[in-house]
């Protein structure tokens, strides 16, 4: 869609030239013809980066006020991106501290940037950066004419547009997808494409007024929308609310859906305000969409720029109504995007009893980000994944393959979320298609068996066996049986963090073979269990328990499950209840499997309730292997029933 209105404008341009060419019409005659887009010019806060606005070149309005020392400007003339664009604009003379349009054209990195004190604002030295820019003050002419990408920073007209460039331009500059629009194929003359602050001005308001986000929004009234939402709130509507409350019965809320959810919103300077209202509308779509209530699904909303701020917890609003309200009022914080700050910041704050979370719900945070973070994301998650934070993320008008060497971390968003696969990380091509992805997000995060993200069946457990060597077994069913223990552990991922396997053998004695913390792969587990060597000898099962229960699940880690799974082939020489019951009692998920001679009801009293869960019998070795799956199903089924935060 986006190449076809392209083409469209490059046959446009080339018709223009030709008609210009063969002189239909006198210049003069053709200006006057040509309806000129009308551009609203993004004004961007003083502390927005050059490097965090992709185009390589464009124009912004600066607020009043850039001449602020804590506005880093590094370089003369020539600024690193990593500078405060209007900083830079007031040190190089093209604004004064009372704001105005500017011109910005990115220029190759270079090796040092030397610091200077001109026009009240001391710029800073710096040896080498990646990306470098430089100010014009043409703007406002600039901005009448837009300049093509590619060319220089002078203004070019029509006139001077040759059909070589103006394919050229078209061509190396395909933008985002573009909203479907008439109003584009209205204006002549070359169109600032791939410039996204313009692209937003130009299709914005076709998109707003096809009524999904904003009834209010016509054509040419963008910026009057903040101030009318600021009356809105301060006037009639708490009324209105009032009104409509005592009518309304509270809802419980969808328990299909039972969440306990925290959205991370990007309040970046870089994302602007436009971008920044339909990320609002997204979060009241999502609000609307999920029936919260104590009952269902709650929801509370983090801010993050520089530093990440809650707007409100888990508890502050628990009906989609309430939520929808705030979330309208939420104002823009501005600064960098630090996103992996902010997930730090939910791990250890947000998901608090304090601030509602209910613990008897999945913990779900979902991170959405304007083009990449600035800071690093990798280790945060890891840590909100490890303290059972199911982690989504949403990037939205993400790196093309040009900017990828500016992100911070490359490949972040899978770096962020525990499974690749797609199911965790969604990636919008436009904010202006944003809202598409309410009801596919709402699928994953209602979808409560998938939410296994941080901790799992197979990544969470401390697994100790508990292994009969007794005469009767013999040799070869001992093999079988290692096997079946190499089998059962093949299944889990195993780490020093993920699960991590033990194992002990018994007979009237016990032996530790080897504990939780001796090996760490699982290929070093699988040796260790082959090199078991066969003990023959009584059957003491309860003595044994007692045993692992000291000599292994006592250095089992706090947060992990821990399994036994004991197999035997006989009954027990000694009495198995009192140390079953001690390991039920710590908190010890304990299977019994029996094999041959093994008594059925000394099985169930080893095994952790409910006993046909957790117990089975097998007629003969060489049968074991047919119960693998059926234990594992059984782990993980129990897993997946339980609260996991
Ligand atoms: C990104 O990460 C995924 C999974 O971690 C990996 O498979 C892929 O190769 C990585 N891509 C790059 C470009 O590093
Ligand atoms: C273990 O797995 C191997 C390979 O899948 C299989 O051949 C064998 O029968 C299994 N043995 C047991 C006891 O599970």
């Amino acid at each position: 869609m986006g190449i076809v209105v392209l083409t469209m404008k490059a046959s446009v341009i080339e018709m223009f030239l030709v008609l210009l060419v063969t002189g239909i019409h006198s210049n003069k005659d053709m200006n006057k013809k040509i309806k000129r887009p009308k551009f609203t010019v993004p004004q961007i806060n003083c502390d927005v980066k050059a490097g965090k606005i992709i185009n390589p070149e464009f124009v912004v309005k600066c607020p009043a006020g850039c001449q602020d020392p804590k506005y880093h400007v590094y370089g003369t003339d020539i600024y690193a991106s990593y500078s405060s664009v209007c900083g830079a604009a007031i040190h190089s003379g093209v604004l004064d501290n009372s704001g105005g349009k500017i011109l910005v054209r990115k220029v190759a990195g270079q090796s040092g940037y030397k610091g200077s004190y001109s026009n009240g604002v001391q710029s800073l030295s710096l040896p080498r950066w990646r990306e470098s820019f430089v100010v014009s003050g043409e703007a406002t002419k600039a901005y009448q004419k837009p300049p093509v990408p590619g060319t220089t920073a002078q203004p070019v007209t029509p006139m001077q547009v040759t059909g070589a460039t103006a394919t050229e331009a078209t061509a190396t500059s395909l933008p985002k997808p573009s909203p479907s629009t008439g109003s584009t194929t209205s204006s002549l003359g070359p169109q600032p494409v791939g410039h996204r602050s313009w692209e937003l001005d130009l299709w914005s308001t076709s998109s707003y007024a096809s009524g999904h986000h904003s009834p209010r929004a016509n054509p040419g009234e963008m910026d009057l929308w903040q101030p009318g939402s600021v009356l809105l709130d301060a006037g009639f509507v708490p009324k209105e609310e009032l009104s409509t409350q005592s009518l309304e019965p509270v809802s419980q809320g969808d328990p299909n859906c039972k969440v306990d959810l925290s959205f991370l919103i990007d309040g970046s300077s870089s994302i602007g305000k436009r971008r920044f209202r339909i990320q609002k509308q997204f979060l009241a779509d999502v609000a609307q969409a999920l029936d919260i209530g104590p009952g269902g699904p709650l929801m509370g909303v983090v801010q993050y720029g520089d530093n990440p701020a809650a707007q409100f917890n888990l508890r502050t609003h628990v009906n989609s109504r309430d939520l929808k309200a705030a979330i309208e009022k939420i104002t823009q914080r501005g600064g960098l995007s630090n996103a992996g700050r902010a997930i730090s910041y939910v791990t250890k704050n947000f998901f608090s009893k304090a601030n509602g979370n209910r613990g008897a719900a999945p913990n779900v945070a979902v991170v959405i980000v304007d083009g990449w973070p600035t800071d690093k994301v990798e280790e945060a998650s890891r840590f909100a994944r490890e303290s059972g934070i199911n982690i989504f993320f949403i990037t939205v008008e993400g790196a093309t393959e040009n900017e990828k060497q500016y992100v911070t971390e490359p490949n972040f968003s899978n770096k962020a979320v525990c499974r690749t696969n797609g199911f965790y990380s969604l990636n919008v091509q436009s904010w202006f298609s944003l809202h598409k992805t309410v009801q596919p997000l709402l699928k994953r995060i209602c979808d409560t068996d998938r939410l296994a993200c941080s901790k799992t069946c197979w990544n969470s457990a401390d697994i100790g066996f508990v292994i009969d060597g007794s005469s009767s077994v013999g040799t070869g069913n001992f093999r079988t049986v290692l096997q079946f223990v190499a089998n059962i552990s093949k299944e889990f991922e195993i780490s020093e963090t993920d699960t991590r396997i033990g194992a002990v053998q018994y007979t009237y004695e016990q032996r530790l073979e080897f504990g939780f913390e001796d090996h760490s792969t699982k290929a070093d587990i699988l040796n260790a269990i082959k090199r078991v060597g066969y003990w023959s000898g009584g059957t003491s099962t309860g003595a044994a328990i007692n045993y692992a229960l000291e000599q292994l699940f006592k250095k089992s880690k706090p947060n992990k499950r821990k399994l036994m799974i004991l197999i035997t082939d006989g009954r027990s020489y000694d009495d198995v209840r009192i140390p079953s019951m001690v390991a039920h009692h710590k908190g010890v998920i304990t299977y019994a499997i029996g094999v041959a001679w093994a008594a059925q009801d000394e099985l169930e009293v080893i095994a952790t309730h409910p006993a046909n869960h957790h117990s089975f019998f097998v007629d003969e070795f060489d049968n074991l292997h047919k119960f693998v799956p059926k234990v594992i199903q059984n782990i993980c089924t129990e897993f997946n029933s339980q609260p996991r935060n």
